[in-house]
């Protein structure tokens, strides 16, 4: 048998394999809902500009809230044969209110209809996105206040550089998930445009009010390209690049907790909450959460690439190929989802060893920059010199197996006569932190500041 919707010229029905490659049912069915109010919005406007009869709007009306409840409560029969989200609906209000359902697809394509419902279903999923992210931002801003003054290593190139505080180390990645939801905020403006009467690729003959389905589906304004509207997925390739920075950002921070928590360093434990065990090491504690945040993060970003190498080749205006869009979208996105959701739990379960932190802060001479500041302030030493002399101190605290506030002051005076007693009150790592007090430093006051000015902005969303 050939297609209902399409098979007029048809003789026969396709190959079971053309079905099955052809089929997008599978995974466009997460459109229902989107498909239902779109051609609620289209059926409106096209009585409204008396294009079909008022009382056939109102049946397709009546139709379509019937088959949204149908679909959500698990009775609805999706059918491959009919292709995709749009055909299943179509028939399926074809069966329940005959003749009228026929006039629904009146100055309307799939290649419009799709390109709307993909964008509502972003859209949606945009805002998802951007509330979990306030949560996860709230999650560390919380644990930045309560640590603001928790002193930790800071690292360059992974080696101990200068101590830095837990709080100030979290609020970093509040700064990032910041930018992030801008970065989906600004691909939701601009996807923010209605495809919605474009046709199959020119317009419509139809007088159409496309303002009318715009403001319907809470869409800015109409698209003002036709070919445009159909033929783009910028929206959706704009949405992954926002999902796959957000995702490396998590997997940045999925990595450190991946190395504080291990034996090496034990800066920071998870509960069992969030660890795993092993089949076989009884004594295994593992951050398997942690982990896979790191490697959905591949996917996520391949699931750009993936749609970039689709999209690149395709002339004007739509083509099958464009189908594919949907599934690492989807897949992406809610694995963005399920890994901003494990970050925010680990970010409120980690307890962070504080003894074993302030000591790793105090290693590796992580106060020499603190020691040749103190030479500049005090004997208006340059920079360079002081740089120089505090080197040579780190060499005999090295040569001699200690810290260096473990030298004497001797020690100290055979490399610089200059150097007195004072000194020794900036080596220690407390002092060291509470000196950095330039607008985003790391010191416990601005640290704790910084926690409160965004608990107070993500509390007013
Ligand atoms: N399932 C299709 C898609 O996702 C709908 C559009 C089909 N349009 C067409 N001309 N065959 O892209």
């Amino acid at each position: 048998m050939s297609n209902k919707m399409w098979g007029g010229r048809f003789a026969s029905g396709p190959d079971a394999i053309m079905e099955e490659i052809n089929a997008s049912i599978d995974f466009d069915r997460h459109l229902y809902r989107q498909d239902i109010a779109a051609s609620k919005a289209h059926a409106d406007m096209l009585a409204k500009q008396g294009i079909i009869a008022a009382d056939d709007a109102k049946k397709i009306a009546h139709g379509l809230d019937t088959i949204l409840s149908e679909i959500e409560g698990g009775k609805f029969a999706f059918k491959r044969a009919l292709e995709d989200i749009h055909m299943n609906v179509e028939s399926r209000l074809t069966d329940m209110i005959g003749a009228p359902a026929g006039r629904l697809h009146t100055a309307r394509s799939r290649n419009d209809q799709v390109a709307t419902d993909f964008k509502l279903w972003v859209r949606d999923t945009i805002d998802t996105l951007d509330a979990a992210l306030s949560l996860y931002q709230i999650a560390l801003a919380e644990r930045a206040l309560e640590h603001a003054a928790t002193v930790m290593p800071g690292f360059t190139h992974l080696q101990t550089a200068q101590p830095v505080t837990f709080g100030h180390h979290l609020l970093a990645y509040v700064e990032m998930a910041g930018r992030d939801r801008g970065r989906f905020a600004d691909a939701r403006k601009r996807l923010n445009e209605s495809p919605l009467g474009s046709g199959a690729l020119a317009g419509t003959s139809f007088d159409l009010d496309r303002d009318m389905t715009a403001a319907a589906l809470d869409f800015d304004r109409p698209t003002a390209n036709s070919l445009d509207a159909v033929s783009d997925r910028d929206f959706a390739l704009e949405t992954l690049a926002a999902a796959s920075i957000t995702a490396m950002h998590l997997s940045r921070f999925a990595e450190e907790i991946i190395i504080w928590t291990s034996p090496l360093t034990g800066l920071v434990k998870l509960s069992d909450k969030f660890t795993t065990g092993s089949s076989i090491m009884p004594q295994k504690r593992n951050p398997d959460a942690a982990e896979l945040v790191r490697a959905k993060t591949g996917r996520i970003i391949g699931a750009l690439n993936g749609l970039l190498i689709v999209m690149k080749g395709l002339p004007l205006a739509y083509a099958k190929d464009m189908q594919e869009d949907k599934e690492g979208v989807m897949d992406a996105l809610s694995a963005l989802s399920l890994a901003i959701a494990a970050m925010a739990g680990m970010v409120g379960d980690l307890v962070p060893d504080m003894a074993k932190m302030k000591k790793a802060a105090g290693e590796g001479y992580a106060t020499a920059t603190d020691l040749a500041d103190w030479l500049v302030r005090t004997f208006n030493i340059p920079f360079r010199e002081a740089h120089h002399i505090t080197g040579r101190i780190v060499a005999a605290a090295s040569a001699k197996g200690v810290p260096l506030h473990r030298l004497t002051l001797e020690e100290m005076q055979a490399v610089e006569p200059k150097i007195t007693g004072d000194v020794f009150s900036v080596l220690s790592v407390d002092r060291s932190v509470k000196s950095r007090v330039s607008y985003g430093g790391t010191a416990p006051k601005n640290v704790k500041a910084q926690a409160k000015k965004w608990l107070k902005k993500l509390a007013k969303e």
